[in-house]
């Protein structure tokens, strides 16, 4: 049996490091697993310019502990009005590495997000002349829409004619939750990948309602059918470098959570790496989970590799059922488990 494994830094290509007190909670943890991470822009107001993402840089940077080398990658919130010229400034100096399309109304702090894709043909062309990345969250918003469909009618109405119009366009389809999903990377080309949150590796929609309602399995996209968890993990274990790490995790305060209209999202980034490495071993495929966590993320995105490793023992853990911090108060991913493998 296998007591470890020691792999090379890993980067969580999808994260909610929040602002303010949150902030401060939540960016240590990251920092501790990763040494990169994709920075959603999903503030309240969005991260829409080139100055407001350096000053959000500036305070993810003052959030991480002094002994950890930790790089935010930012990202711009797309909405109908955004200037290309500005993305395009912002990816050039290095301060943004992506843009993120939120569809108005699909998620937390979407509000501003895109209304219709026709009405940023022109970023589209912008972004695939210059190879910056459009990072997806791919859900139709149509209240005729099952929730449990608006991932699949997105990839029939809205991705598949833009993959078409723009052929080169760097696209990620990010937390995917469907075999639909999986199918439809696999049979792109190679622009098209996609990041695998390691909350939808273990959960189903049955989690939601397990005894009762179970808000703290509630994120966007919403968990789907085993079938479709099946598959994720069989696509997140293949070796196929198209699918990649990206946790999604979003604190949102536990009363947030637990209320009448609670909120979407999963805090996983206290114990992110031993959840995925769990069912990295759960599908004898130990030897896979560098590359998932550690290569096929820079690869598409065409920066290097990290130096430096980290190393997973298996060894039992207890998550806590809380994690506190002054006002704060936040239930983890695996709140009350006991995992198998604990980060060195
Ligand atoms: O569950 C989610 N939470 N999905 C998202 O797309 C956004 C996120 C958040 O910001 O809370
Ligand atoms: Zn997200």
């Amino acid at each position: 049996m296998i007591e470890q494994i020691k792999i090379r830094r890993p980067d969580d290509w999808h994260v909610h490091l929040r602002d303010g007190p949150m902030l401060a909670l939540a960016t240590p943890y990251t920092a501790r697993q990763f040494a990169r991470a994709i920075v959603m822009p999903n503030l309240a107001p969005p991260i829409t310019t080139v100055a407001a993402a350096e000053a959000y840089r500036d305070r993810i940077k003052a959030a991480v502990p002094r002994a950890i080398d930790f790089t935010p990658l930012m990202t711009a919130y797309l909405t109908d009005e955004i200037d290309p010229d500005e993305i395009e400034r912002g990816f050039r100096e290095n301060v943004f590495t992506a843009c993120k399309l939120y569809p108005a109304g699909a998620t937390t702090n979407s509000a501003a997000g895109v209304t219709d894709i026709g009405k940023i043909t022109r970023v589209l062309d912008r972004l695939q002349a210059i190879g910056m990345p459009l990072l997806v969250h791919g859900e139709v918003v149509s209240p005729d829409i099952d929730i449990f469909d608006r991932e699949a009618v997105f990839l029939d109405t809205v991705l598949s004619p833009t993959m078409r119009d723009f052929p080169d366009l760097k696209v990620v389809l990010e937390h995917i939750t469907t075999r639909d999903s999986v199918q439809f990377v696999e049979a792109s080309g190679l622009n098209l990948a996609a990041t695998i949150t390691a909350h939808h590796l273990r959960i189903d929609r049955n989690a939601m309602f397990d005894g009762g309602i179970r808000p703290h399995a509630y994120c966007l996209p919403v968990a789907k059918r085993r079938l479709h968890r099946e598959a994720l993990r069989k696509a997140a274990t293949s070796g196929n470098p198209k699918f990649f790490l990206g946790t999604d995790s979003a604190p949102h305060q536990k009363h947030e959570k637990e209320s009448a209209c609670g909120c979407a999202g999963i805090f996983s980034a206290p114990y992110a790496l031993e959840s995925y490495v769990q069912t990295f071993e759960e599908e004898n495929a130990l030897d896979r989970f560098e590359a998932f966590a550690s290569e096929f993320g820079p690869r598409f995105y065409g920066l290097p590799l990290n130096e430096g490793t980290v190393t997973l023992k298996r060894c039992t853990g207890d998550v806590a059922e809380t994690i506190t911090e002054s006002e704060l108060c936040l239930v983890p991913f695996h709140a009350g488990e006991t995992l198998r493998w604990q980060m060195d």
